[in-house]
């Protein structure tokens, strides 16, 4: 059995309970983030602790912890329960006031509910999917149009995700006015003639931390990269296409609504940009 982190404590997860006036659940109101653990170790830690701070500042909550206790918090976590590769997942909502109203509680008497714990994942770095690839589906963006923010509204990112499946794929590419954003939990990208080509930063996407860091080593290995919107047509007339999260870090995406990327395998420069994205972060991880 897992120990999870709840407001101060460490405890079994079937002990960990949270109020059913908790604005998380009755409003999703909340932020999270999702850093990977790779040789149980934390991946770029820096970055997600900074989005964490931003989320909660662009909903006027309060950061419940300082810097060196969410550090100690997940590597505690990590080592108790001895993750080797994995992710801790993190949330904050802002508590729970004793009764359901729409007006945000006072933060001096309703403190915000911080929730952490970790998922075991062997064989994270070989997986399947990074071998075969994925094959994805494009449907409606029909999110809210803050999705900088990181917040636990995940309702349509998951129904996307159920598309998708029954569309016998592996996730969802979403589509506003023509133009790809991301993807349903992972940042979208195509590859033509050797450039690398992505969706700029806005409030239409969020800002992923394996995005950056992707991009970083990307321009460090002197390869060509456009923050642009793309079609999805542009995108099945691509050499290759890919998506990176904090949890797939750089997986080939093979087949867009049917058409086939390139050869249909995995191409070149994704793998290649899953392997520097593994060396380099690395180096940091702590
Ligand atoms: N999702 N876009 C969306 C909508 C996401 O939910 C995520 C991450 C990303 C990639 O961000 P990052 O590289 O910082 O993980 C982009 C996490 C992994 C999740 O919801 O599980």
């Amino acid at each position: 059995m897992r120990t999870v982190y709840l407001n101060g404590d460490y405890l079994p997860e079937n002990e960990a309970m949270v109020s059913i006036f908790d604005r998380g659940f009755l409003m999703a109101d909340g932020v999270y983030e999702v850093t990977s653990v790779l040789d149980g170790k934390l991946i770029d830690f820096a970055g997600h602790m900074a989005r964490l701070k931003r989320s909660l500042g662009e909903l006027d909550m309060i950061n419940p912890l300082g810097d060196a206790e969410w550090l100690d918090i997940h590597r505690q976590l990590v080592r108790v329960n001895e993750v080797q590769s994995g992710g801790v997942y993190l949330q904050v909502t802002r508590g729970a006031p004793g009764d359901r109203d729409f007006v945000f509680p006072d933060p001096e008497t309703t403190p915000a509910t911080v929730v952490l714990f970790t998922q075991s994942k062997p064989g994270l770095i070989d997986s399947a999917q990074a071998k075969t690839g994925i094959k994805v589906i494009s449907v409606d963006d029909i999110r809210w149009g803050r999705r900088d923010i990181k917040t636990v509204q995940l309702l349509y990112p998951s129904m996307a995700k159920m598309m998708a499946k029954a569309a016998g794929c592996d996730d969802a590419w979403l589509v506003e006015d023509g133009f790809v954003t991301e993807g349903s939990s992972n940042n979208a990208y195509i590859v033509k003639d050797g450039r690398i080509i992505t969706r700029d930063l806005s409030n239409d996407i969020l800002h992923g931390i394996t995005r950056a860091a992707v991009l970083r080593f990307a321009r460090e290995a002197q390869m060509d990269i456009e923050e642009r919107p793309f079609t999805i047509d542009e995108a099945q007339a691509a050499d290759e296409a890919f998506i990176t999260s904090a949890t797939m870090f750089v997986t080939p995406v093979v087949e867009i609504d049917g058409a086939k990327i390139g050869t249909g395998t995995p191409g070149t420069v994704a793998p290649r940009l899953r392997e520097i994205y593994f060396e380099e972060s690395r180096k940091t991880a702590i």
